[in-house]
């Protein structure tokens, strides 16, 4: 890669978008240009990486560079971006980016009709404000790349200059992707937060009922990591003990109503890992569906 093809722009310069301008900088590409909703923004940005210049407006931003990173909130990404290429700010040597995990490359479908190559990396990580002489936030993360042509390609190398680790995601598979990193992150918050009310129930505060839950927890993620779900599955389930999940669907009926759905789904899916690993007698199998679908 040419050194001028290593200058890049940040337009929007927020939480993400300061800490690609840092990290980038320290991680060998030049910033060339800061242009954010306010001034004061793009300055900031500006100071904490140490060199560009402050753009007047997204366009000088867009042109003065031939990686472009537009780090608005999502819903602005597409809006900004073909007002960019309908101005004319994007050419066939640009390389356009978003960070946006729900979001395709596809939103920059104005600047690929312009000749650019447009891709998306997605960091797996919550970035708050940046604090000037923090940690680098991207350091070993998991960080997707997705896109078009030569965006992938670059897109990894950004990504390893920022100290991460990059996997790549088809297109048209972003969606279910970013669904994932939902489902991974705030479902299992969902799903502990169940077990700690159920054991609050019992007359436990909420800290204590987590101190008791936690090693089970992480017991249980350490089984994950190391036998894959199927085998790190235990409890009356794996077991077919349909006798003990029944009476656990007569006391929550009874006490916590409100949870009755939410354990009959749980415990259809995990009926469905059991099927995946030596599976049930055909009995016990049949008992377990009866009482998780009430029919
Ligand atoms: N935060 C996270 O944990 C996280 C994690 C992974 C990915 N992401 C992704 O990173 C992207 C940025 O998110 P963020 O958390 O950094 O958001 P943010 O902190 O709200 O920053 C967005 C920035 O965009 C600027 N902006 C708003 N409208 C603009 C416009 N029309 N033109 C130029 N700049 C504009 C704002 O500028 P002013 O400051 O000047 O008002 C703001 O600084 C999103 O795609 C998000 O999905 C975020």
């Amino acid at each position: 890669m040419s050194t001028s093809k290593k200058r890049f722009s940040i337009i929007g310069c927020g939480r993400v978008g300061v800490s690609l301008a840092v990290f980038l900088s320290s991680g060998g590409f030049e910033p060339a240009a800061f242009f954010s909703r306010t001034r004061e923004s793009a300055l900031f940005a500006r100071d904490m990486a140490c060199r560009g210049q402050v753009a007047d407006d997204a366009l000088t931003a867009a042109r003065a560079a031939d990686i472009v990173f537009i780090t608005t909130p999502d819903t602005l990404i597409e809006p900004v971006c073909t007002a960019l290429a309908q101005d004319g700010g994007f050419g066939p040597e640009s390389r356009v980016f978003h960070l946006s995990g729900a979001l395709s490359s596809d939103i920059l479908a104005a600047a690929q009709d312009q000749g650019a190559a447009v891709g998306s990396i997605h960091p797996l990580q919550a970035f708050t404000p940046y604090e000037k002489g923090q940690g680098n936030p991207f350091k070993n993360i998991n960080m997707s790349v997705e896109g078009r042509g030569e965006a992938v390609m670059l897109g990894q190398g950004i990504v390893a200059a920022l100290g991460a680790r990059s996997f790549t995601v088809p297109t048209d598979a972003k969606t279910l992707y970013h669904a994932s990193a939902v489902v991974a992150s705030n479902y299992l918050v969902t799903v502990e937060d169940f077990a700690l009310r159920l054991l609050m129930e019992t007359g436990l505060d909420e800290n204590r009922a987590y101190e008791i839950l936690e090693p089970l927890i992480q017991g249980t993620l350490a089984n994950i990591r190391n036998k894959g779900c199927t085998r790190a599955l235990t409890g009356p389930v794996a077991r077919g003990d349909h006798e003990i999940v029944s009476r656990h669907l007569t006391d929550i009926d009874a006490r916590m109503p409100q949870f009755s759905k939410l354990y009959r789904l749980l415990g259809e899916h995990t009926l469905d890992i059991t099927r995946r690993g030596d599976g049930l007698d055909k009995k016990a199998e049949q008992r377990l569906s009866r009482l998780f679908s009430g029919k």
